[in-house]
Order: structure tokens, then sequence, then C-alpha cells
């Protein structure tokens, strides 16, 4: 029996802060308006609008619905979720995605987060006071460069925290912080978003207002919708952005009560995060970025689509000349990235601490002690080498969490069979589910999956294949390793449960 009470979520707000705040992330400041750009600006929109309705809302209320059901049968992670639902032995090694991409994302997640930090400190101590773009770009080189030791002080503050924050337990740890963080977050948000659309044209300041840079990323220009391209980069983003694919939101929902509601916070979690995508998003780092150095040089900046040069090159360099407004903003816009990302990792961490709880009986604590190890361990390769990096952002941010979708809304939709996993996902509801979406789970968002899938293998198959260096293939080696390691616990919790049982 699961103990509701002592490991459970304290209340709602609390609960839809949480959910919030695992999606509200990096994504949706740097990556949203860095792929909006490079795939055709208004013309990307239409994809991605589609793309929530038909994949990332189902999607939702698929892993809430499946969350919640694991937490009625003792399960906060999804091998034994799998295993609860699909009775063929194979399922719960599937289910080991749902920990193992969570651990691979956070070892470089986290390093990003810990730039978000340094980055603020650096802002409130003036070091980019006055800097001009060749200096911000040199400071920026060699923060990364080998050997030096402030990235690895300001990841490993990073790293405790996250651990810490992990070790005091859903309720007072995980939201407490999101209730914190999320409100910050959003202030901080609303603020930057006014200035950039405020911004005004002036001698000696922007050359010209933010609404152009707006009106660059929202023209629309449709010949992009008929790219298949564009459409993968808009899939993409909804499953980062929203954490789908990833097995987190069925460990935040798992904790729920089997009567307690999913659709309206699935949707509340949703949407808020869309909000926090589309309209905050879009209203910072383009206008300003935008309004001072123009369109070209911008869109240049965001080929690749990550947004990380924009955020953490350009507009340091921005603010270091608006006085003491520039010390705020640089306050606030890597607060506000350190933010999103630390209520996002600390959603990465659950799963792997109820895996533990439930099979082995590890107390939370120790849970968050062997994820801290982990990352910090997993996190090496990618903080030596950008290209262990990406081989962990490809493999994990990406190629798991379409893999991973594709598997769970099969084994709900299908195998449970559509009729239960809907009454799963209406039971208790405090809105009324609009009956299409029962046909869209079924049918639709398998088939736009499996497109999706099936339409990326070529350049899986070139990445797989493509040659790299000694970190590269140490990175791919160590997800290797840590997938397998985990498959051998899920294997050995089975026997350990088998024998229980008997
Ligand atoms: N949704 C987060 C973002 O937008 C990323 C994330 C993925 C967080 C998976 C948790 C789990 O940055």
């Amino acid at each position: 029996m699961t103990n509701q009470t002592s490991t459970g979520w304290g209340s709602r707000i609390g609960l839809i802060l949480a959910m919030a705040g695992n999606a509200v992330g990096l994504g949706n400041f740097l990556r949203f308006p860095a792929q909006a750009i490079e795939n055709g600006g208004g013309a990307f929109i239409i994809p991605y609008l589609v793309c929530f309705l038909l994949m990332g809302l189902p999607l939702l209320f698929v892993e809430w619905g499946m969350g919640r059901f694991g937490g009625s049968k003792g399960q906060h992670s999804t091998p034994f979720i799998f295993d609860a639902i699909g009775k063929a032995p194979f399922w719960k090694y599937f289910g080991v995605f749902g920990i193992f991409t969570n651990i691979a994302v956070a070892a470089f997640y986290c390093y990003l987060e810990s730039w978000a930090l340094s980055w603020a400190f650096h802002s409130v101590a003036g070091t980019f006071d006055g800097m001009t773009k060749i200096q911000l770009d040199h400071f920026f080189t060699s923060y990364i460069e080998l050997g030096s030791s402030q990235p690895i002080v300001f990841w490993l503050i990073c790293l405790v925290l996250n651990t810490f924050i992990l070790s005091r337990g859903l309720k007072g740890g995980v939201e407490k912080v999101a209730k914190i963080g999320m409100p910050l977050l959003l202030f901080f948000g609303l603020i930057l978003a006014i200035t950039g659309v405020t911004l005004k044209a002036s001698p000696g300041g922007a050359d010209f207002d933010g609404l152009v840079g707006l009106d660059y990323l929202w023209s629309p220009d449709f010949s992009s919708i008929w790219s298949f391209k564009v459409w993968v980069a808009a899939a993409g983003q909804i499953f980062f952005t929203l954490s789908l694919g990833m097995g987190s939101i069925h460990c935040y929902a798992s904790y729920l009560n089997s009567r307690e509601d999913i659709a309206l916070n699935a949707m509340t979690a949703g949407w808020m995060n869309e909000f926090v995508e589309v309209v905050l998003g879009s209203a910072i780092i383009i206008p300003i970025s935008v309004g001072f150095l123009g369109i070209d040089a911008i869109s240049d900046m965001v080929s690749g689509g990550s947004g990380f040069g924009i955020g953490f090159q350009v507009l340091p360099q921005l603010f270091g000349s608006w006085g003491w407004f520039g010390t705020l903003s640089g306050l606030m816009w890597f607060g506000l990235l350190f933010f999103a990302g630390i209520t996002s990792s600390m959603a990465m961490g659950t799963p792997l601490i109820g895996f533990m709880r439930d099979n082995f009986g590890w107390k939370s604590q120790y849970g968050a002690y062997l994820f801290g190890a982990l990352i910090f361990l997993f996190g090496i390769p990618a903080v030596l080498s950008q290209d262990a990096f990406n081989e962990y952002d490809y493999w994990a941010g990406t190629v798991a969490l379409v893999l991973f979708a594709m598997i769970e809304i099969v084994l709900f939709a299908w195998v449970l069979g559509m009729d239960k996993a809907w009454d799963e996902i209406t039971r208790g509801a405090d809105i009324k589910v609009p009956i299409i979406f029962k046909y869209i789970i079924k049918f639709i968002s398998p088939v736009f999956l499996i497109v999706v899938f099936v339409g990326g293998l070529p350049e899986i198959i070139n990445r797989a294949t493509k040659e790299t260096s000694f970190y590269g293939w140490l990175g791919r080696a160590m997800l290797l390793i840590l997938f397998v390691g985990i498959a051998i616990l899920v294997a050995f919790a089975k026997r350990k449960l088998l024998k229980t049982n008997k």
C-alpha cells in the first residue's frame, strides 16, 4: 500500500504549479522562439497548434491517466505502470525509458540551468556592463573552455540544490519551490515581455521598434506548411515543451488519489505552458534582439534552433548598455531561466525516486541522493564536451520521447482498450472532456506519432552511423549503459515481486 498522505501532493494549486513548472522550462524561452523563426515564423504556428491539439493534449490526458492508474497500484514509475497495464512481460522494459530519459536529459539540462544561475550572478555583479559583442563572445568561449573552474562550481551548486529539494519530498520540496518559482517566473516574464513589446527605436538605442521583431515572428509564410521538416520541428517542440514522452508526468500524476480530477488539471497545466511559450516566449528575446541588431543578424543566429546564443550572448550585451534597468533585466531574465530550469529538472528526478521506493523500499532521500550521483556521473561527459552533450540531447531529448510516446499510446488505447482508458481519463473529472478526444487518442495521435517517427528514421539512421569524437562515443556508450542498467534493476525488481507474492 502506498501512503498517500505522507508522499502525495499538499494542495491542488501546488500540484498545478509543479506540473506547469515541469513543463515550463528553457524550451519555452529559448528553444521556441528559435524554432519558430527557423521554421518560417508565422507559418510555424499552424503546424505547432495542430500538433498541440492532436498530439499534445491527447498525450497529456494519456500520461496523466496512466500515472494516476499506476499510483492506484502502488507504482510511481513507468516500468511497473506499464507492467500493470500490459500483461506481457516485455512492456516493463519499454517503461525503462521513463526513468532513463529523465536521467539522461537531466545530465545536460542541469548544466544549462547552472549557466542561467551563473549569468544571473554576473548580471548583478556587473560583469557584462559596457561589454562589447566581442568581449562578450570572449567571455562566453572562455567560460566553457576546458579546465575553467567557474562552470564546474555553478554546475555543482545546481546539482546539490536539485538533490536537496528532491530529498525534501514532493510537498516539502518540489511543491514549495514551484509555489515560489512559478509566480516569480511569470512576474519577471511579464515585465520583460512588456519591455520587449514596447521597445522604441531611438538615437543611440534600438534601431527598430520591438514590434518589428514580433511582426517578423508572426508574419505568415504559408509555403512552409507543406514542408515535412516544419511538421517534425513543430512536433518536436510540442514534445519538449510539454515534457511529453519522458515519464515525469506519469510520476507526478501517480501521487494523485484515484478519484481526483486529472482532466482539468492536465488542461490547466498544459494551457499555462502554452501561454508562457507562445505569449511570453515570443515577446522577449526576439523583439529585443531584433530591435537592436536587426533581423538578418538574428535569423543567422537561430540556425540550429536552440536560441542559446541570443539568450546568453546577445541579451547580456544589450542589457549591459541599459544602466540600472539593464542590471535588473539581466537578473530577471536569467532568474527566470533558472526557475524555469530548476522546476523542470526536479521533475526529472522523481521517477527514479519513486522507482527505488516502490521496488526496493528506499527512502525518498536516498533516491534523491542516487539521482544526484547519477546526474553528476552522466553529466561529466556533457560538461566536458559539446559532442557528448549533443548525443544526449538527440537520443534522449528527441528520439526517445517520440518512441516512448508511440509505445505508451498503443499500450493505453489499444492494449488496455480505449473504453477503459477513457474511463481512467474522465473519472473524477471536473470538466467534461470532449468525446472527440476519445477518437483522437485512439486513432489520430498514434498515426501522427508513427508518421513523425517513420519520417524521422532516415535522420536517425544517419545520426547513429555518424562518426563523432571520443566524447561523442563516450556519451553514446554511457546512454547504453544507463538503459541496460535500469533494465537490469527492473528485471531484479520483478523477481523480487514474484518471490514475495508467492
Ligand atoms: N518541458 C521542459 C522545457 O520546456 C523540458 C523538460 C522535458 C522538462 C522533460 C522535464 C521533462 O524546457
